[in-house]
């Protein structure tokens, strides 16, 4: 399937595709030092691995196929140019959708939400990037449902997937640590931006 990712503009943000970002050393740098310093985002994403620059380099190389998941960087505007924040995806091939395959159709285009900010958390920039990327997904893209999932004690994340819609499918803790397992339609989506 060829999804032919374009740049999402927001207010504060913008989405690029990876495949057009590419890799150069300081965001590979930048990259590496968020998901092996930063603990919020360990925590928030349950890391525990700790990344070479050659494991950053396989990431991309997957980011830039962009054939088992669409991927954008997340740019905050500033006064002075686009600066990475973080990032954000849909899985739509692979182990991520497992648990959820009894919950949708064969023939319905589905994905697994993925996003981190490595900086500039709790200022609303993520739900702003989560926003460009559903409507993107829902409207233009027509996916059906977006799968997600957050640990039960990660709030920011919890407040996010509410504040978007997400309806909670079940709890369960496959890594030993409590997971709240969510999905959202397109119709929910729409529904919810009509309330905002
Ligand atoms: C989860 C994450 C993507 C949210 O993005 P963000 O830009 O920080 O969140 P926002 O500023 O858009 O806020 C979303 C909501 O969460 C709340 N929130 C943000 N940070 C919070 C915190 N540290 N504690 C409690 N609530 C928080 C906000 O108040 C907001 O709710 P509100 O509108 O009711 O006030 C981001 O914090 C992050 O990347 N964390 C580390 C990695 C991670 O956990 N990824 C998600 C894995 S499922």
């Amino acid at each position: 399937m060829n999804y032919n990712l374009k740049r999402l503009e927001g207010e504060h943000v913008v989405l690029i595709p990876t495949s057009e970002v590419g890799l150069d050393k300081e965001l590979r740098r930048t990259y590496r030092d968020w998901l092996n310093n930063d603990q919020e985002v360990r925590e928030g994403i349950g890391e525990t691995y700790h990344y070479t620059d050659s494991d950053i380099d396989d990431l991309f190389n997957e980011y830039m196929k962009g054939k088992k998941e669409l991927h954008f960087i997340i740019y905050l505007k500033t006064p002075t140019g686009l600066e990475p924040i973080g990032d954000i995806s849909v899985v739509v091939e692979g182990d991520e959708l497992t648990p959820f395959n009894e919950s949708h159709r064969d023939q319905d285009r589905i994905g697994y939400l993925k996003i981190m900010l490595g900086r500039e958390r709790g200022k609303g920039y993520g739900t702003e990037a989560a926003k460009l990327l559903f409507d993107y997904l829902f409207n233009e893209q027509k996916f059906d449902k977006i799968f997600s999932s957050h640990y039960s004690d990660n709030e920011a994340s919890r407040r996010l997937h509410e504040k978007l819609g997400f309806n909670q499918l079940y709890i369960a803790s496959p890594d030993g640590r409590e997971e709240m397992f969510l999905e959202i339609t397109r119709e929910k989506y729409k529904r919810q931006k009509d309330k905002n």
